[in-house]
């Protein structure tokens, strides 16, 4: 028997009756421990999302029928790797179908944010147009700029290979340099000084878990370009969002793009007072395709998981 934790794209759902006897949670909203282990009774396959954190302690108490866990996400960090591995139970992911997706939200997110889209949007909105000026809603250039990536992975080659589009100089860091293959020109920098002074944007594309958690934090932020442009499609963890706030109200940060943040659904609400803060619901990979596709790719992960047992 299949679990599916949360409401999934109506052609996944199909073709998981069709593979599966299911058990449909489809929960809406903070993850409640005791509904999802009382719904696991039976089951050899979960299907989860990023909201349901499975911990050493609801893994070690989950049934011994569950052989596979398959998350409708590539990001891990809310599942417990080492725990489930002690347990023999399978973990599946949906790397490489959402990373198109993803990036171009975070070039949505990039252009959104330096031409002051949400600004204006709220105006129009509020029937506040006054009419044009040759100083109104003045935002800055994309194009030509210097683009600094955290986490030059799947989704931040994606994310380089459509800036590069516009022009933009791509400079990245990771734990490890690239293969000059996968660089395709881009800049490596080992240490944060020399990355963080010379962009103009930067886009957290890394993980989320504790080797990246705070990892912009006032220190680093310090050492960004003043009136650099900060997006954020990884993860909220990455970020100290008193530090980002506090550096978007100074103006060292000129604007900020976010999509992902610590606490979700409840953001830092002081994100909410900041017009230079463009803010969207966690959407990076929500298309029809790419859920769909996302969702296939977990069944893929299961039925390859229970074929080995
Ligand atoms: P990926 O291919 O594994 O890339 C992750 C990159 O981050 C790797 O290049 C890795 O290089 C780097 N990295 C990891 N830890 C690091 C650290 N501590 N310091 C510096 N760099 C680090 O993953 P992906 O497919 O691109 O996805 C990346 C993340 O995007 C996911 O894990 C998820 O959190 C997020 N995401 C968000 C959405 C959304 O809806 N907003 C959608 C999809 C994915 P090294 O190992 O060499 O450091
Ligand atoms: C997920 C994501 O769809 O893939 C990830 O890591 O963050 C998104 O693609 C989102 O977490 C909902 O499950």
């Amino acid at each position: 028997m299949l679990l599916i934790t949360r409401i999934i794209p109506e052609a996944v759902l199909a073709r998981a009756r069709a593979e599966h006897e299911t058990r449909e949670l489809r929960h809406v909203g903070p993850f409640d421990r005791a509904k999802l282990l009382a719904a696991t009774d039976g089951v050899d396959a979960i299907l989860c999302a990023t909201s349901d954190k499975f911990d050493a302690a609801l893994i070690a108490a989950l049934p011994a029928s569950v052989k596979v866990i398959a998350t409708y996400s590539v990001g891990t960090e809310h599942i417990d790797l080492a725990a489930a591995a002690a347990r023999g139970i399978a973990i599946a992911n949906t790397p490489d179908v959402l990373t198109g997706a993803t990036a171009e939200l975070t070039l949505m997110l990039m252009l959104m944010a330096a031409r002051r889209a949400g600004e204006g949007e709220r105006i129009l909105r509020a029937g506040n147009w006054a009419g044009l000026t040759p100083t109104y809603l003045l935002g800055r250039d994309v194009h030509g700029k210097r683009l600094g990536i955290f986490g030059m992975g799947r989704i931040g080659r994606a994310v380089a290979r459509m800036a590069r589009a516009l022009d933009m100089e791509i400079h990245y860091h990771n734990r490890t340099r690239l293969d000059p293959a996968l660089e395709d020109g881009a800049m490596y920098h080992a240490d944060d000084t020399s990355f963080l002074g010379g962009i103009d944007f930067l886009s957290l594309n890394a993980p989320g878990g504790e080797s990246t958690r705070g990892w912009l934090n006032a220190a680093r932020l310090a050492k960004l370009t003043p009136g650099a442009i900060v997006v954020n499609t990884g993860r909220g963890s990455i970020v100290d969002d008193a530090a980002l706030i506090a550096a978007l109200r100074s103006g060292h940060v000129a604007a900020a793009g976010l999509d992902v943040y610590n606490n979700e659904p409840n953001l830092h609400p002081d994100y909410l007072t900041l017009e230079n803060a463009v803010l969207l619901p966690h959407i990076g990979s929500a298309t029809v395709e790419t859920r769909n596709a996302m969702g296939f790719l977990a069944l893929d992960g299961i039925k390859a998981a229970l074929s080995r047992v």
